[in-house]
């Protein structure tokens, strides 16, 4: 079966990908400097599918280091890029280290794909570069809106360069999807979001708040135009997410995509806001989440849903997971992390 690179394999989108590509009978090499991540991860994977994923702590930003590992794993048929920083109020912060990580490793692999005869690329791209779209649900012509962040940027940039390369060079082919919200875990409990420090995202806090790590989530900002005033998006299982990446792989493994790029949403088709997470999440769960409405956070998109027709036609992919079951598998999987935390 064929053999897959897979950057940033050990965090939280690329771990979930790993399991659904071994799953499926795909060789699995992993490239992850652990930065955001931690090498446990391998273990989570390794039980869920009795398959231990070769691994290199390699940086996608040293070019010399990324030849060896090709050279290293001959016949890679196919890269998965998730290894980024993500991040978007660092960005703010620290350009630099996003414009260097995120777009340099990119470049490396471009680079590199010719040279070790690779001729296949999915690539993490986001719905940020959509902003706030004029028309929701959001399709892939929507017009690219400028970037609200540093991090933002990379993946607009991001976007072109690989669009760039290959007009230049017609024997690759890229498949880039655009993910929104990524929530949830494996159903195993095995393998889930792991944020460093404090988390920026939505879900983690609910988790983090429920279990008593924090005291209070903030909800930024009750008076959007929407139904009930808070932010809407469109939260997609972690793990549906992930199979869409077998589905694009073996798409380009057969040679059957239409263009030389192609562009996917990600997403359910349903917008929901974070008091219908919040609600949602408390009912499903049994659980409380003590909440205070707080300001609106800057930068904030008010509301974004994808409209997912092109990936459920072309790609005959769909996601399928309940939103209730979504909700209840981010809480095992929180549950499970302080368990583990006990017995330590
Ligand atoms: N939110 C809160 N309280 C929190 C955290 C988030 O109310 O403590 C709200 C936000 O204001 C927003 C919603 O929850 O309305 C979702 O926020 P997230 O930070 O989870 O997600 P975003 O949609 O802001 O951003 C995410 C990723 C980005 C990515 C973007 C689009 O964090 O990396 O989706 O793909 F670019």
């Amino acid at each position: 079966m064929a053999k897959i690179l897979v950057t940033g394999g050990t965090g939280y989108i690329g771990s979930h990908t790993v399991v659904e590509l071994q799953k499926e009978g795909f060789e699995v090499v992993i490239v992850d400097n652990l930065s955001n991540s931690n090498i446990e991860v391998l273990n989570g994977i390794e039980k869920i599918t009795g398959i231990r994923p070769a691994f290199e702590n390699i940086d996608c930003v040293d070019y010399v280091s990324m030849d060896r590992m090709f050279e290293k794993y001959n016949n890679i048929e196919a890269i998965i890029h998730f290894a980024a920083s993500k991040a978007v109020g660092e960005s703010v912060e620290k350009p630099l280290l996003y414009y260097r990580n995120n777009l340099v490793s990119l470049i490396n692999l471009l680079q590199l794909m010719p040279i070790h005869k690779v001729r296949n690329f999915v690539f993490s791209s986001s719905c940020t570069v959509y902003g706030q779209p004029d028309i929701l649900p959001v399709t892939e012509d929507a017009p690219i809106k400028p970037a609200l962040s540093p991090y933002g940027n990379t993946k607009q940039i991001g976007e072109e360069i690989i669009r760039d390369t290959i007009y230049a060079n017609s024997s690759l082919n890229s498949i880039i999807l655009r993910y929104f919200n990524p929530v949830g875990a494996h159903a195993s409990a095995e393998i889930g979001e792991l944020p460093n420090g404090v988390p920026n995202n939505l879900m983690p806090f609910v988790t983090q708040t429920a279990i008593g790590m924090r005291k209070q989530l903030q909800v930024f900002g009750d008076d959007y135009n929407t139904p009930d005033g808070s932010c809407i998006r469109d939260y997609i299982h972690v793990v549906d997410l992930a199979k869409a990446h077998v589905v694009a792989v073996k798409r380009l493994l057969a040679g059957k995509p239409k263009k030389n790029v192609e562009i996917f949403n990600l997403g359910t088709g349903r917008g929901l806001s974070v008091l219908e997470i919040i609600e949602t999440f408390e009912r499903v769960n049994g659980v409380k989440v003590p909440h205070k409405i707080v300001g609106r956070r800057e930068g904030d998109i008010e509301k974004v849903w994808a409209e997912p027709a092109h990936a459920n036609n072309e790609l005959g992919w769909k996601a399928s997971e309940t939103l209730e079951e979504t909700l209840r598998s981010a809480w095992a999987w929180e549950q499970n992390l302080a368990n583990r935390a006990k017995a330590e």
